[in-house]
């Protein structure tokens, strides 16, 4: 059984913290199709923290249900990294996450993110900055490097277990390769090589089958997966199947449709009016990716003005799908 500290992952899955896609809607949908092991929130900035920032009573919403929960935080300061750790802990968090990979110009310019990477005595000093502020399972999740020249996660690695860290996360691309090339699985294989802490493999995990290669290959400890999760949300409870040595099952059209549907019902519930539309677009289109004539319904869905049609077009769409 993979543990952070004293929090049992009731599988070795791990959802990806992504921005503007796992919010507490999705991560619930998640939670609730089984599989998971853990949900994170995506990054917040230790600034906003810091300034208590209205975008954060959104943000940091979650229901019980979804425990173990992980939060992540960004940030160059030390001082508003632990007291961004301490924040996140007080909300309640299993886990406080701290990023050092993402690769996008606006974090990298504040010294953050996978810049990090590129400052090993500055990470050091977060990491153990943070570790001192909470008592909650601390992990850090970062890339290879800056670039192909400045490789520095088996070093970033052995700092993370120094520091205390929990357990680790690598998404085996440098920064500059952004989400080009493939990720190199063989450095997940190294640095697990190196460290006794859980190490967490993540990067172009797509299909059930390739959680199992990758555990295989590399000897990870667990797999996160990012962007598969939004194509098939079934993907961690047909994975686990899977590393039961069982056959995983398709999503029927009855699956998804109900999916599409309980999605819109919690963002019904949760939201305001004006987000529900936004958001609803982003998520049908997820999920009817590959599904013949998944076009025409995204095409519908994108010329409703209000959310009351929503449920009549999805019904229609899935009706015709049957027939
Ligand atoms: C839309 C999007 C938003 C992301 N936001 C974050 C984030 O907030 N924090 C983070 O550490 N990584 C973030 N990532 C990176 C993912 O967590 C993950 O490392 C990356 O997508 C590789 O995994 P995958 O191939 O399974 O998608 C984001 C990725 C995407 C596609």
């Amino acid at each position: 059984m993979l543990k952070y500290s004293a929090v049992e992952l009731g599988s070795p899955l791990i959802l990806a913290p992504m921005a503007d896609v796992t919010d507490r809607q999705f991560r619930l949908l998640l939670k609730r199709m089984g599989g998971i092991g853990l949900v994170t929130m995506e990054f917040i900035s230790s600034r906003d923290i810091h300034i208590r920032h209205k975008r954060l009573a959104t943000i940091l919403q979650y229901s019980p249900e979804e425990r173990p929960i992980s939060i992540q935080i960004y940030g160059s300061d030390p001082d508003l990294m632990a007291e961004a750790a301490r924040f996140v802990e007080d909300h309640g968090a299993d886990v406080c996450d701290i990023n050092m990979g993402c690769p996008a110009n606006k974090i990298l310019k504040g010294c953050a993110g996978a810049r990090l990477m590129a400052d090993l005595p500055l990470a050091r000093q977060i990491i153990r900055r943070c570790r001192a502020s909470v008592s909650i399972a601390l992990t850090v999740k970062f890339r290879a490097g800056m670039d192909d020249d400045r490789l520095s996660y088996l070093e970033l690695g052995r700092i993370c277990q120094d520091e205390g860290a929990d357990a680790v996360a690598l998404h085996p691309r440098t920064a500059k390769q952004m989400y080009s090339g493939r990720a190199e699985w063989s450095r997940i294989t190294d640095l697990k090589k190196i460290l006794s802490i859980p190490v967490i493999g993540n990067g172009d995990v797509e299909r059930p089958e390739d959680v199992v290669r990758m555990m295989g290959e590399t000897g990870c400890d667990g797999v996160m997966i990012g962007r598969a999760s939004m194509k098939n949300p079934w993907i961690y409870r047909q994975a686990s199947s899977l590393l039961r040595g069982e056959a995983p099952e398709e999503p029927t059209l009855v699956d998804r449709r109900d999916l599409i549907l309980e999605h819109f019902r919690l963002l019904r519930a949760q939201e305001e009016p004006r987000r529900v539309m936004h958001k609803l677009r982003t998520f049908t289109g997820w999920y009817t990716r590959g599904l013949p004539e998944g076009r025409d319904l995204r095409v519908r869905i994108g010329s409703l003005e209000s959310p009351d049609h929503f449920i009549r077009a999805v019904m229609d769409f899935f009706n015709s799908q049957a027939a």
